[in-house]
C-alpha cells in the first residue's frame, strides 16, 4: 500500500560506506517524507533500524534475489552499497525497477556504489601510471573492458538506463579512509569492517616492519569517509530534486577522490607508525617476498591486485553536485599512523583475552 511517502531501498546499511550515505539521507531536510527500507543480514541491526531510526528493516542477503527483486520493485530510489561485483542481485534489482517502471510508468533511480578499482592495470608495484581518467570522459570510460574489476555488475547499471526503464548513477571511489562516526555506527547498526589501510596495519604490526610489492611505485586514488558520504547525499539530493543536467547511465559515473597516494607513501605512513609506537626499527616498506605475499595476501593474485594503480579524477561531482571535498591525502597518512593505534589495541586486547 502506498504511503504517499518517498520510497527508498537501500542494501549495505550495516556497512562503512552504506552506513555513512544513509545516515546522511536520514538528516535530510526531507528525510520524515522518505519511507525507508533497508535489506539488513543481522536481524539484531534491523531491530535498532526499526526502533532508533523508523528505518523498515527486512531480513535477508544478496542471494535472496525474489525478495531483492519485490523490494526493488516497492522502491522510487535505490541505493546499493553492499557489492560492487556480484552481478545475480544486481540483475535482481533491476528486474524489479524494471517490473515497477512498466506497472506504474515511474522511473525510479538507482544509486550504485561501485569503485574505481575498474581502472587498475598490472604494474606489480614497479612503476606509477601516467594515465588518469576523468569521469568526464565518456569515451574512456566506454573503453573498460567488462571484465575489469566491479565493471561487469556497473555496465548491467548503465544498461538499464539506456533501456529507459531506471535513471542510473555510479560511485567510483578511490580508497576510502576514516574511522567511522555519527549515529548509525554508534548505535552498534553499522560497522566497519577491515579495509585497505586497517588490514596493511594489522599486517605489518605481525610483520614488524612495512612492506610493498615490487617498488610499490603505483598510484591510487584516495577519498575520506565523510566526503563520500556527502557525496553520495548530493547525488541523492539532486537526483530527486534537480536530475535535468545530472549525467547519468553510462554518462553517470562519478569518482570519488580528493588527492591520491602512492602505495609506497602510504605504506612509510603505517611504518611510521610502527616506529612511533616502538613496533619497528624502521619506517621505510621493504619488499615482500613470495612467502610473504603468500601468508599475508594469500597469493600472487592479490598482492599484486593491491599494489596496481588507479589513477582518476572527481571532475563530475565538483561540477555537477558541486561536491567539494575537505579532507586531503596528508589525513590518509594521519589516518595511517591512527590505524597502527587500533591495530596495536586489537592485538594487545586478543593477547588479554
Ligand atoms: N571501503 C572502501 O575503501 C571502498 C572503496 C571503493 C568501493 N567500495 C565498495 O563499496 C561497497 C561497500 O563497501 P564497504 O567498505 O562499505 O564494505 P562493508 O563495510 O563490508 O559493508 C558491506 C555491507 O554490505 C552488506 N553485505 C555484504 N554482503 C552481503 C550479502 N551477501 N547480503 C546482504 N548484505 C550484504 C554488509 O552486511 P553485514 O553487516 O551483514 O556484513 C554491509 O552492510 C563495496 O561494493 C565496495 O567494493 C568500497
Amino acid at each position: 500500500m502506498s504511503t504517499g511517502k518517498l520510497s527508498i531501498f537501500c542494501t549495505g546499511a550495516t556497512g562503512y560506506v552504506g552506513g555513512h550515505g544513509l545516515q546522511r539521507i536520514l538528516a535530510h531536510p526531507l528525510a520524515h517524507t522518505f519511507d525507508i527500507t533497508a535489506l539488513v543480514r543481522n536481524p539484531e541491526s534491523g531491530k535498532i533500524l526499526e526502533s532508533k531510526f523508523g528505518v523498515k528493516a527486512v531480513v535477508g542477503s544478496l542471494k535472496d534475489l525474489d525478495k531483492l527483486t519485490e523490494l526493488a520493485e516497492g522502491a522510487h530510489l535505490v541505493f546499493q552499497a553492499a557489492d560492487a561485483d556480484d552481478e545475480p542481485p544486481m540483475e535482481a534489482i533491476l528486474a524489479g525497477m524494471k517490473k515497477r517502471h512498466e506497472k506504474t510508468g515511474d522511473t525510479p533511480i538507482l544509486i550504485h556504489v561501485s569503485g574505481a578499482g575498474f581502472l587498475i592495470d598490472d604494474p606489480r608495484g614497479e612503476f606509477a601510471s601516467p594515465t588518469i581518467t576523468s569521469d568526464l570522459d565518456i569515451d574512456a570510460i566506454d573503453a573498460i573492458p567488462r571484465t575489469a574489476v566491479h565493471h561487469a555488475v556497473d555496465l548491467l547499471v548503465a544498461a538499464a538506463d539506456t533501456e529507459g526503464y531506471a535513471r542510473t548513477y555510479i560511485v567510483a571511489p578511490g580508497i576510502i579512509y576514516g574511522f567511522p562516526s555519527g549515529p548509525l555506527f554508534e548505535a552498534g547498526v553499522a560497522k566497519r569492517n577491515m579495509n585497505q589501510v586497517s588490514w596493511y596495519a594489522e599486517a605489518f604490526l605481525a610483520r614488524g616492519r612495512a612492506g610493498v610489492v615490487g617498488k610499490g611505485a603505483c598510484i591510487w586514488a584516495d577519498v575520506h569517509i565523510d566526503d563520500t558520504a556527502e557525496l553520495l547525499y548530493l547525488l541523492f539530493d539532486k537526483a530527486l530534486d534537480d536530475p535535468a543536467k545530472l549525467g547519468h547511465g553510462r554518462e553517470g559515473y562519478y569518482f570519488a577522490e580528493n588527492g591520491e597516494h602512492s602505495l609506497y607513501a602510504l605504506c612509510k605512513a603505517i611504518g611510521t607508525g610502527l616506529v612511533e609506537a616502538g613496533r619497528a626499527d624502521d619506517a621505510e616498506p621493504t619488499e615482500f617476498t613470495a612467502e610473504e605475499r603468500a601468508k599475508i595476501f594469500g597469493g600472487d593474485f592479490i598482492a599484486f591486485l593491491h599494489f596496481t594503480n588507479a589513477r582518476c579524477r572527481a571532475d563530475r561531482p565538483r561540477r555537477d553536485l558541486g561536491w567539494k571535498p575537505v579532507y586531503k591525502t596528508e589525513e590518509l597518512y594521519r589516518v595511517a599512523k591512527k590505524e597502527v593505534e587500533a591495530a596495536l589495541k586489537k592485538q594487545l586486547g586478543r593477547t588479554a583475552a
